[in-house]
């Protein structure tokens, strides 16, 4: 018998298991969410130990004082993987975001010292406890919408000191979170106004930084802004060399608004993920099927700064792993929660709703290098999961905005 210290049974319970081995879902697997009819899931000191159909009395003992609930037929799945997010900021952006509404360009805005500058001037004004406090709640409030696993990147510091108070404060946010916390050092998301006339030496300033960020472990990947008029991709080469040397993971901001090549050079240096990609070249499309590497969508963008969505068919026809996220940040999607990523992955991106959800869990998982530790519901995973007030997970994509998450658990912990 296996000892467990959380049983949820009577469930229809949403595997994600692996099929042939441990990649990301692709193709006519991309939406494959491994249903179990009438299943069980119990974990034990935060990993699950078992699963399958049954209330699992015969092979499953709880211990003493174990949590064993009946879920009657409800949906139990993973815990969302949000693998793209920008919540260490302060401040908001509600004036640009309505000029932008009325036509103003998102990057003229930039180039005008507004838009992304607007934020680093708030968050840089901000004191270490008030920016604590808004990344615990926002990380609080994710966490209450089914988020266990999420990535939070630094980014609007833009020079390497201000970045590097950002992102302990970021390790300070990450032990005390009641989810896991990926960080990631974007280095170059914009130029601050003091560089303008010498790019190469910013670059060369945060390739520096990228050392003590691996050095004193404060992130896992290293990120930047590879669009039009921001920085191209002999900019970040450097960048990314150093990041790779480092043994850190690589990530980047990828044909968001323009086609910069940024997808294929994103595929040729085994970035851990390309995200954006709503302008991505068919050759750049090939690239990253062929090197494996995920794409993240990023749907909340698109639909609050009104650009053409990505198109989520060329990418599962050319069998590119897809993987959903919010990309919550002040300027260009102040989006919250997964469920509402997913269901705009579906609306705006032409996702089935079952694709949608492996892209938000076991898919998304693989864009943050976590595919054999969280994002599916098997043994030996920590116990992410999450009880939806549903017995049909479709319901996630149709009704946008409901309080469809019942209850979650974090490494076998019920989330407040
Ligand atoms: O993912 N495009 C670059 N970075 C963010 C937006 C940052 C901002 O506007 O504050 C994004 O869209
Ligand atoms: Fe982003």
């Amino acid at each position: 018998m296996t000892a467990a210290d959380l049983v949820l049974h009577g469930a229809r319970l949403l595997t994600m298991a692996p099929l042939r081995d441990e990649r990301p879902r692709v193709g006519p697997a991309a939406g494959d969410v491994g249903a179990v009819m009438d299943g069980f899931v119990a974990a034990r000191e935060g990993a699950i130990v078992a699963t399958g159909r049954g209330n699992a009395h015969e092979t499953v003992e709880r211990v003493d004082g174990a949590v064993d609930v009946d879920v009657a037929g409800r949906v139990v799945m993973p815990g969302f993987v949000d693998p793209h997010t920008h919540l260490c900021y302060a401040g908001e952006r509600w004036e640009e975001f309505a000029t932008r509404r009325s036509g103003a360009d998102y990057l003229a805005v930039l180039a005008a010292g507004g838009g992304i500058h607007a934020t680093v001037r708030a968050t840089r004004e901000a004191t270490d406890d008030q920016l604590l406090t808004l990344l615990m709640r926002r990380i609080g409030d994710a966490a209450e919408l089914g988020t266990t696993t999420i990535e939070v990147k630094s980014g609007y510091g833009l020079e390497p000191d201000e970045e590097l108070r950002q992102l302990r404060l970021l390790a300070r946010a990450k032990a005390d979170a009641p989810i896991d916390v990926a960080v990631t050092y974007l280095a170059a998301h914009a130029l601050p106004a003091p560089y303008t006339d010498d790019r190469r030496r910013f670059i060369r300033e945060v390739t520096k930084a990228v050392e003590t960020v691996a050095n004193e472990s404060l992130a896992e990947a290293v990120d930047a802004f590879v669009e039009k008029g921001v920085f191209d991709v002999d900019d970040v080469r450097p960048l990314f060399a150093a990041a790779k040397k480092a043994g850190l993971a690589v990530t980047m901001h990828a044909d968001q608004l323009n086609d910069v090549g940024a997808s294929a050079f994103a595929a040729r240096i085994r970035a851990r993920s390309a995200d954006h990609v709503a302008h991505a070249s068919a050759d750049g499309l090939r690239a990253l099927a062929q090197a494996d590497v995920p794409v993240v969508l990023l749907p909340g963008s698109a639909f609050f700064v009104g650009y053409a969505p990505p198109e989520a068919r060329r990418f599962i026809a050319a069998h590119v792993p897809v993987a959903l996220a919010t990309d919550h940040n002040p300027g260009t999607s102040p989006l919250e929660g997964m469920p509402t990523a997913i269901a705009l992955g579906v609306t705006l991106c032409g996702l089935t709703p079952h694709e949608a959800i492996v892209a938000a869990t076991i898919n998304a998982a693989h864009a943050l290098g976590r595919g054999d530790r969280t994002g599916a519901l098997v043994p030996g995973r920590r116990a992410d999961i999450v009880v939806l007030e549903s017995n049909d997970e479709r319901e996630l994509a149709y009704r946008m905005g409901a309080p469809l998450v019942a209850e979650v658990y974090a490494a076998g912990k019920r989330v407040a």
